[in-house]
């Protein structure tokens, strides 16, 4: 019989761990000189991150039957490797913004968040490498098979931004690669820091792919749809950047006349500016996509939660919960 774990359970664990994993970065990168290269890596740590990523590494080394504490190094190296991602991200993506904050290019320059992302991959290795665990070299794997997949993500997601021929499915490519794989690696290195069995290991990796999915889609809904302010981003930056997300091309295959020239434009132009992105929203709402968009993130977390079938007891039913309220976040 499946336990009952209620959804406050669920938000409890996540804000006890939540202010455990913050009280560990904020000791990592003590060193003051340089400060261009220290200071914005104690920057970004500072920001409101949610975390998501290192709380699924200590759930899944519970689900796998150890502990939040044998996995805390590991999942701390994945929440380093994660913002050194979104440090160059910004670059990549020419964001001003990010939690409300200006981003590190902004604050400070180029060279110092490209320098600064680059020692934070260093010392998000270390950090696996202090894990409680026997198996570090299969986690040095996991990190390295996630560092280049997202590199790969992330070049695809450049190129995409300049073909004017995108698919869905080339999108549901790029957005595995450039997010779904560093949630997987989240749940894979919880899973061996927590001496799980290839099955389980397996298992977290599947959810992982499949919630990772959900939440690209989602982070692209939110872009654009995020209440005023509440994203912590510029509002339809997608959309003036040219990206073409699964909103896009869907709204450019249900959308006719005007409201799918104006679309394509955006496609021919590679982008369009601020004062479109009121009316891009309204065309994603009149052709029906922002609710299928919802739907899509409701059925691929729903295959996500089938994927822990295998997986025993209370910590599979946090996961499954935690992935619940991950698909109706709003920011
Ligand atoms: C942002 O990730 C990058 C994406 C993959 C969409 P998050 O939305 O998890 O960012 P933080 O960790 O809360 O800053
Ligand atoms: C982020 O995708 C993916 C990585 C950081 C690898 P986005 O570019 O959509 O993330 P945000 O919206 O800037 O956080
Ligand atoms: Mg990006
Ligand atoms: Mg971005
Ligand atoms: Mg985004």
């Amino acid at each position: 019989m499946a336990l009952q774990i209620t959804q406050e359970q669920v938000e409890s664990r996540y804000r006890e761990y939540h202010a455990r994993i913050n009280d560990a970065l904020a000791a990592c990168f003590p060193k003051e000189s340089p400060s261009t290269l220290y200071g914005p890596a104690r920057y970004i740590l500072e920001g409101k991150g949610k975390r998501i990523r290192p709380f699924l590494t200590l759930l899944a080394a519970e689900a796998v039957g150890s502990t939040a504490d044998k996995a805390l190094n590991v999942a701390m190296g994945i929440e380093v490797l994660h913002n050194f991602t979104l440090m160059h991200d910004d670059i990549m993506d020419q964001a001003d913004l990010r939690h409300g904050r200006p981003t590190v290019h902004k604050q400070w320059d180029v060279n110092s968040a490209i320098l600064s992302g680059d020692m934070m991959i260093a010392y998000a290795y270390e950090l696996a490498l202090k894990a409680d665990s026997g198996r570090h070299k299969e986690l040095i794997h996991i990190f390295n098979d996630a560092n280049i997949t997202v590199c790969e993500g992330q070049a695809l997601d450049m190129e995409l931004e300049k073909r004017k021929d995108v698919t869905i499915t080339d999108y549901l490519d790029m957005i595995s690669k450039k997010t779904g794989r560093l949630i997987s690696a989240a749940l894979e290195a919880g899973g061996v820091a927590g001496n799980g069995t290839p099955e389980q290991i397996a298992a977290l990796v599947t959810f992982g792919e499949k919630i990772g999915r959900a939440f690209q889609i989602q982070d692209d809904y939110l872009d654009i749809m995020a209440d005023d302010g509440k994203s912590g981003k510029i509002p339809g930056g997608d959309v003036i950047n040219g990206k073409k997300t699964w909103l896009l091309l869907r709204s450019i295959e249900r959308s006719t006349g005007s409201d799918r020239e104006l679309l394509q434009s955006i496609i021919d132009n590679n982008g369009t500016t601020a004062d479109q992105v009121p009316v891009v929203r309204g065309i994603f709402e009149k052709c029906g996509v922002l609710e299928e968009t919802r739907q899509q993130i409701n059925s691929d977390t729903e295959a996500a939660l089938a994927a822990l079938e295998c997986l025993p007891g209370e910590g599979r039913e946090y996961l499954r919960g935690y992935a619940c309220i991950l698909m109706k976040r709003d920011f």
